[in-house]
Parts: C-alpha cells; sequence; structure tokens
C-alpha cells in the first residue's frame, strides 16, 4: 500500500531522471597501502562540551519559505507561479560513523542504539548516512548485521548510506548492500510511490573505471584511478541529493564527470531549490591537517580540490560529512572570504554565493575526547568555523520551499534512558 502520494510537483519532475537497472556486484579491490587501517578510532567518549537551548520542535520550520526574486537566482531559474503548488515541506536527518561491530550493536558505547531511537521520534521524511556504517565492513553478514541494529528505524523511514572508509574495507560487501537498500528496501518501506516520490538514479555511469589500486585508470575524471561505482543521485520534492564514494583521500573514487552532469541538471531544473551532497571524507575540518606533502596523512585539500570549483559553480547548498566523530560547521563563501564565527549567525543568505560544510560523525563512534574540545588547526578549515561540538548526535534538516533549517541533536544515555538537547541551529532564507 502506498504510504505517500507523489506531490504534484514530483509527478512533474519524473521526466528528468529515469531509474536504470541493478548491475552485478563489484570485484573485491585490493586496497591502497597508505589506507591499510582506519584513522578516526579517536579516543574514549567524553561529556558533551557544547551543549543548550531546547529540544527541537516538531512544528514547521518558522517563516515563509518564498521565492527568490530573479535577481538572486544565479541559475536563471524562474520562481514558482503565485498560484502554484505550496512550497515543499519535508525534513531529514544525517548522522555517521556509528561503525557497528559485527557482532555487537553497541560495544559498550550505549548511545550506538540511542541514536535510532531519537531518529524515530524526529520522524523525518528520509535519513541520511554519511559513511562508516560498519566497523568491519569486510566482515561476512557485516551489513545484514547493521540492518539487524537498525531494524526499527529502517522500517519506518527510507535510508540513504554513503560509503566510509570501514565500509571500503570489504566494498564489495557494501555495494550489495547500497544497491538493495536504495532500489528495494526504501521501496518497501515507502510504498508504491517511491519511484516517483525519490527518483533514485543508480549506476548510470557506462565508463569502465579500475578497480584495483595497483592499476588505475583515468585519473583525470576520477581521482584515486579507482571506482567501484557505488555513488549514486536521488531527488525528493524540491531537493536533488549527490551521495559520493569517497571513503578516505586515497579513495577519492567518485568521476568528477558523473558529478557535474548531476549537478548541471540539477541546475537545469527549474523546481531544484537545493543540492544536498553526502561524502564520508569531510572537505573541511580543523582537526585534520589541510594537507600535507608526504602522503601519509589523511589530508582535507587532496580531497577537496577535486570537487569544491564543481560545488561552487553548481551552487551546492549543504555538504554532509563524516569520518571525524564530531560535530564542525563551516560557511565557505564562493569568494574565500573569512566567515570565522563562533557561534555563528542564526539566519545564511541562500543565495548560491557560499557553501555550508557541516561534518556531523557522531553516530556511535568512538570520541576523541571532548572535555575539552579537541584543539583546532589553525588552517584553512580554521577561517570558516561556525560552530564546533563533541559527542554523540544527528543533524536534523527542515526544509520548506526555499528556506531551510539545520538543527543538530546531541544524544546521552542508552536506548532505554537518555537526554537530548539541541546543540546548534540556523536556517538558510
Ligand atoms: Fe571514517
Amino acid at each position: 500500500m502506498p504510504r505517500r502520494d507523489p506531490s504534484a510537483r514530483a509527478r512533474g519532475l519524473l521526466l528528468a531522471l529515469s531509474l536504470v537497472a541493478l548491475p552485478g556486484c563489484g570485484a573485491e579491490p585490493g586496497s591502497p597501502s597508505v589506507d591499510a587501517a582506519p584513522r578516526d578510532s579517536l579516543g574514549a567518549e567524553q561529556p558533551l562540551a557544547f551543549a543548550d537551548s531546547a529540544p527541537p520542535s516538531d512544528a514547521g520550520v518558522p517563516g515563509d519559505g518564498g521565492p527568490l526574486a530573479d535577481a538572486q537566482r544565479r541559475d536563471g531559474a524562474k520562481p514558482p507561479a503565485k498560484d502554484g503548488p505550496p512550497p515543499a515541506s519535508y525534513s531529514f536527518v544525517v548522522f555517521g560513523d556509528n561503525q557497528f561491530a559485527t557482532a555487537s550493536c553497541t560495544s559498550g558505547i550505549p548511545e550506538r542504539l540511542a541514536i535510532p531511537k531519537e531518529v524515530l521520534k524526529l520522524a523525518p521524511t528520509m535519513i541520511l548516512h554519511v559513511g562508516d556504517l560498519m566497523d568491519h565492513g569486510q566482515d561476512a553478514g557485516a551489513y545484514a548485521a547493521f540492518e539487524g541494529c537498525y531494524s526499527a528505524m529502517l522500517a519506518k523511514h527510507p535510508f540513504f548510506p554513503t560509503l566510509g572508509n570501514h565500509d571500503a574495507l570489504g566494498v564489495s560487501n557494501y555495494k550489495a548492500y547500497v544497491e538493495k537498500q536504495i532500489l528495494t528496501s526504501n521501496a518497501k518501506v515507502w510504498g508504491s510511490g517511491y519511484k516517483a516520490a525519490f527518483n533514485v538514479v543508480y549506476n548510470d555511469d557506462s565508463t569502465a573505471y579500475s578497480t584495483s589500486f595497483s592499476k588505475p585508470t583515468l585519473t583525470n575524471i576520477v581521482p584515486s584511478g579507482v571506482s567501484f561505482k557505488t555513488f549514486y543521485a536521488f531527488r525528493h520534492e524540491n531537493a536533488y541529493f549527490l551521495s559520493f564514494e569517497s571513503g578516505t583521500r586515497w579513495w577519492t573514487n567518485t568521476p568528477k564527470t558523473w558529478v557535474e552532469k548531476h549537478l548541471k541538471a540539477a541546475r537545469a531544473d527549474p523546481t531544484i531549490e537545493h543540492i544536498f551532497v553526502i561524502l564520508h571524507h569531510p572537505f573541511y575540518a580543523t582537526t585534520m591537517v589541510e594537507t600535507t606533502n608526504d602522503g601519509s596523512t589523511d589530508a582535507v585539500e587532496p580531497v577537496r580540490k577535486h570537487y569544491e570549483a564543481l560545488f561552487q559553480k553548481y551552487d551546492v547548498t549543504m555538504v554532509f560529512a563524516g569520518h571525524v566523530h564530531l560535530y564542525e560547521h563551516f560557511y565557505v563563501p564562493d569568494d574565500g572570504t573569512t566567515t570565522r564565527q563562533i557561534p555563528g549567525p542564526k539566519s545564511y543568505p541562500h543565495d548560491g554565493k557560499g557553501i555550508h560544510y557541516i561534518i556531523t560523525g557522531g553516530g556511535g563512534g568512538p570520541l576523541p575526547g571532548c572535555s575539552p574540545l579537541p584543539g583546532e588547526r589553525k588552517e584553512k578549515s580554521y577561517s570558516y568555523t561556525q560552530a564546533r561540538g563533541c559527542g554523540y548526535h544527528v543533524t536534523r534538516v527542515q526544509v520548506k520551499g526555499k528556506q531551510v533549517t539545520v538543527s543538530v541533536v546531541g544524544v546521552k544515555g542508552s536506548a532505554t534512558s537518555y537526554a537530548a538537547s539541541t546543540w546548534d541551529s540556523f536556517t538558510l532564507n
């Protein structure tokens, strides 16, 4: 039975994208020697060091997300007609790095199972995950274990994952899982209107990429020279979503041609008001080095340099990452102007002239030590920081037309008894 009918808006957009048939699973890759071990087991859990204000409200996003004037829209799109459908209104939750052990859903960290309880309470339209679903993605049955640990949450809401470096340790396992999740499992959860409501595009890149890190090819297109094609795109209502394959700087496996194809399609569609990207390895992080000359350190610039110009050209709205087990918010104007301000403003212009980068890696993996907050490296990321927080958390995004409101919800305790508090919130108007 269909749970929801697609809106008139979604129905009108079905012509823009097409669903592509499933491929077989990719071959197990060789591993790059520099990525032999995951790099984000950062230490023991500590108390929250960044908490305030009231719990999130399920009341709608404040204000009116009405269309911007033509002069404010860099893509030249026309605003919706005054007598058109009401603004799209929905929400999604983003989190990552829960890093379940295949044999245990908590491994001594009770928040790992409090997180899905809070997600259910927030009742989002869908859930996005920024990678590292499993600690050992290479284990037999790893993703069946993931589905078991999150069964109640996954039974209620469509779930859209992205590959993390722990998942990349067993990329054929992950690939089989992601195909099933986005094409089959979500359709069962949503109902018969799933294809119309989300229009998932998967395996639409026919290029033959290498799956061996010892034989990289096409490095002008795919930075690592390798891709297992786990990336995909989907749209919901007035937003376009891209999920990358970027586990670490050495697994920068998302083809730039594929990224540009989808960003261009999104911007060519006058009903798309937001572009959201999910990927694992962040482009900005104050606890990671900016760059390195010896190739041995997990740095942000070596990944960012391949995609940031495309994100700016096509006015990506917001980029969600994990890998670092913190919350960080960066606002990076296209012109490079420094924006550092903690706390940042409560409202930002949604004018296509800057991109919000959010790290939301507090889904359950070991914390880096939160009291005090981990120190900030005073490199490029430092100049754009708007907020930082440490502890287990999820990020909620509420969309009402052109307006986007982000709330970061901290979770402390177990599935049977936990406290939630809003650490940070801001709105794009
Ligand atoms: Fe990671």
